[in-house]
């Protein structure tokens, strides 16, 4: 198809307000691509008109009767708007009215596409023609055209202005498309013998009756619908359109002015069909270079059943359970890619999913190394196979915080990563596949204390992503959290942090591909978690707002009935006992309910927990007490009672006292007080550590 045309009955189909069924556009013009069994003519190659069920499409396939041979010259554009108007006009003058030279036309609403070949065909007869039409503009223009008398057609003022033009005797002709009483007016301003042509629909499917008095005149009332024409006599509709054929071929179809726009603008010109601002003939013409459409996220494919993907870490933890994710969606062939041969795990994936039917290849070596990467897209590509994804899971992580930081370790976990996406990138230029996505990690995003390497080798692969996109290249990257179950990070597990389950991780990677997101970070975010492990991470202005909620106005958060409880013992005398037992449950809920057990008398460092961990108990103390723990409380040979004193001694100091203020219950008592400082041995442990400005005091930092 080269352009389709809008007759006002598309509009009102469009609007829900055709009485029946029509397609949305129902003539047009291009060229014949495929003739079917037995087309003598057209042949592909012909340039045609054509009418039929159209719609607004690249392709359509019509009936070889329903078809108008070109001239080869003829402008696609302006001989897609005639099919349906031309034929219309030509059928209710030619056929119906038959107007002989001399008599009177009155064309309704003749700017219009079939008003305009109306008048054409109507002066091409010798008749004489009337003409309305809604705008000055419009009736300029018919004037323009050589029509006699131009008149109004939104009001009923042509009726008199008629019969004044002819004498008194009224219209040989009148070719209708109004409504209601215009209509009727119509009916009026017919001659004797005159007839009435009906090309609207409107009151024809309403049922409206038609006053019998105008056929006192010998009057005759015909209506146009080609559609049932077509339906109901495909014989005569076929050499209708022969005939109207054949005025195009000789040159004598009427230059019907045409407005162009592209199929994208379908609404814009449906609406100002609506509103009936144009002249002549509103043409859609098809996209004829590639133009770029937006798709529904959720339409777009992420996997192609003709597609290879390879997949680089592929027989490592998440590797595997992307390519089990990528057989299920449909992909054709996976090539997985790691250094060590498949282990049993990676042996029992690989199995089920060359049983399901996916064509796995397992390609051995370092992706970091020259040719390797081109090995991978060989395979992918063998046997004439499509290049679809990339996805760059390879990774080893070797620890080491900054200070420590030497070429080695560096190497260790760049290499990998960054050699790999390198080599992933050279291997695959010039190549158009549908994604690369690159398996980065929070630890770029947040940073990670003690793997300063393996967070840079991130961030490089998230620089990376950018930079490709830059050059329009497909490049995705996840800064992912830590995974549960089985993967590099999945012992986080184990200190507490909120881990990624693996379903839903493979899941949200589905989504950001099908959403072309550039650099994701992916992590669930336990924010108390973090402001104890990782604060500097909350003073990023990425977690501002996060961070904000969190820091709750003073003493909000705070375990009320905890510190009713603490101070009630601590009015006893008891407040350290009750306190380490309170310890001890905590405790309990972070390492086993075997911390339950514990004495006060033992030591915090000898409980084998790690710094996540402490810190964990830390943030919760601070919470629910409201007491900040100085940190060296609990790594310097603290014991749990000793922890206990120095909460209670808190708590005591921040209780309002009977005559205002804070510290009223006189203290914990004195032993337990004496052996929180001994215990601990940190200078001034004893002293309440929540001052009132805030401020941690100094010996406690
Ligand atoms: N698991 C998580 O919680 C988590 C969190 C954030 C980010 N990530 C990222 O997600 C990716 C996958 O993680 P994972 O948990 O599945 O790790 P994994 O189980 O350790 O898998 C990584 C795989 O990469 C392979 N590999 C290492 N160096 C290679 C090289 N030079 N050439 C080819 N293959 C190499 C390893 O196999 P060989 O040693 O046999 O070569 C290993 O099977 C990694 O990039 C990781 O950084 C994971």
């Amino acid at each position: 198809m080269h352009a389709v045309s809008l007759n006002y009955a598309n509009v009102l189909g469009a609007m829900g307000l055709y009485p029946g069924t029509v397609p949305l556009a129902m003539d047009g013009a291009g060229t014949v691509v495929r003739a079917g069994d037995g087309v003598t003519a057209p042949r592909p190659g012909d340039r045609v008109a054509m009418m039929g069920d159209l719609g607004i499409s690249s392709h359509a396939v019509v009936p070889a009767a329903a078809v108008l041979p070109l001239p080869a010259d003829t402008d696609l554009t302006e001989a897609a708007a005639l099919p349906c108007v031309l034929t219309t006009a030509w059928y209710a003058l030619r056929h119906l009215a038959r107007p002989r030279p001399g008599e009177t036309v009155l064309v309704h609403a003749a700017t219009g596409g079939v008003g305009l070949c109306a008048v054409h065909i109507a002066q091409a007869m010798g008749a004489r023609v009337l003409a309305t039409a809604g705008s000055e503009a419009k009736r300029a223009l018919l004037r323009d055209l050589g029509v006699e008398h131009v008149m109004d057609s939104r009001g009923l003022d042509f009726a008199r202005e008629v019969r004044e033009a002819t004498g008194g005797a009224g219209v040989d002709v009148v070719l209708n498309c109004l409504t209601g009483r215009a209509q009727r007016a119509g009916l009026e301003a017919l001659a004797v013998g005159g007839r009435f042509v009906e090309l609207g629909k409107r009151d024809i499917y309403a049922g409206n009756g038609i006053d019998p008095a105008p056929f006192r005149r010998n009057i005759v009332f015909a209506s146009v619908d080609l559609q049932a024409l077509a339906a109901g006599r495909p014989a005569f509709m076929a050499g209708l359109l022969a005939e109207v054929a054949d005025e195009i071929a000789a040159g004598r179809a009427p230059r019907v002015p045409v407005t162009a726009r592209p199929y994208a603008e379908a609404p814009a010109a449906f609406r100002t069909m609506a509103a009936a601002q144009h002249i002549g003939k509103l043409v859609l013409t098809a996209p004829t270079a590639q133009t770029e459409i937006a798709l529904d996220p959720d339409q777009v494919p992420v996997v192609r059943g003709d597609g290879a993907y390879i997949v680089t870490g592929g027989l490592g933890a998440i590797g595997l359970r992307l390519a089990a994710h990528l057989a299920r969606s449909g992909a054709a062939r996976l090539v997985l890619n790691g250094r060590s041969a498949p282990g049993p795990r990676a042996e029992e994936v690989i199995g089920k999913l060359r049983a399901g039917g996916t064509d796995v290849r397992v390609v051995r070596g370092d992706i970091a190394e020259p040719g390797l990467a081109e090995e991978l897209v060989a395979e992918a590509e063998a046997e004439g196979a499509r290049l679809r994804g990339v996805a760059h899971a390879a990774a080893v992580i070797a620890d080491g915080t900054v200070a420590l930081l030497d070429d080695s370790t560096l190497e260790r976990t760049w290499h990998a990563k960054t050699q790999g996406a390198w080599r992933l990138h050279e291997a695959t230029g010039g190549r158009a596949f549908d994604w690369f996505v690159c398996f980065s990690s929070a630890a770029a995003l947040v940073g990670s204390p003690g793997q300063a390497g393996y967070a840079s080798a991130n961030a490089w692969l998230d620089a990376f992503t950018v930079w490709r996109r830059a050059q329009g290249l497909p490049a995705t990257s996840v800064a992912w959290g830590a995974w549960g179950e089985d993967g590099a990070g999945a012992h986080l597990a184990e200190r507490g942090m909120t881990m990624i389950d693996p379903d839903e991780g493979i899941a949200a990677l589905d989504r950001l591909l099908r959403h072309d997101r550039a650099c994701t970070g992916y992590l669930p975010v336990d924010i108390d978690l973090w402001s104890a492990v990782m604060p500097h991470a909350l003073e990023s202005p990425y977690f501002a707002d996060l961070a904000r909620q969190r820091r709750a106005p003073e003493g909000e958060g705070r375990d009320t009935e905890l510190i009713a409880m603490a101070l009630a013992a601590i009015a006893e005398g008891r407040g350290a006992a009750v306190i380490a037992e309170y310890l001890s449950d905590q405790l309990g809920e972070i390492i086993g309910d075997s911390a339950r057990e514990l004495g006060p008398d033992v030591r915090l460092t000898d409980l084998g927990i790690d710094s996540l961990r402490a810190l964990e108990l830390r943030t919760r103390i601070e919470q629910r007490a409201g007491v900040r723990i100085p940190t060296k409380l609990l790594w310097t040979g603290g014991t749990l009672g000793g922890l206990a004193e120095f909460i209670a001694d808190a708590i005591a100091a921040e209780a309002p006292s009977p005559e205002g203020g804070t510290g009223g219950t006189g203290g914990t008592g004195g032993a337990a007080r004496t052996g929180a400082g001994a215990a601990t041995g940190a200078p001034g442990a004893a002293a309440p550590a929540s001052r009132p400005d805030g401020a941690e005091p100094e010996a406690a930092r």
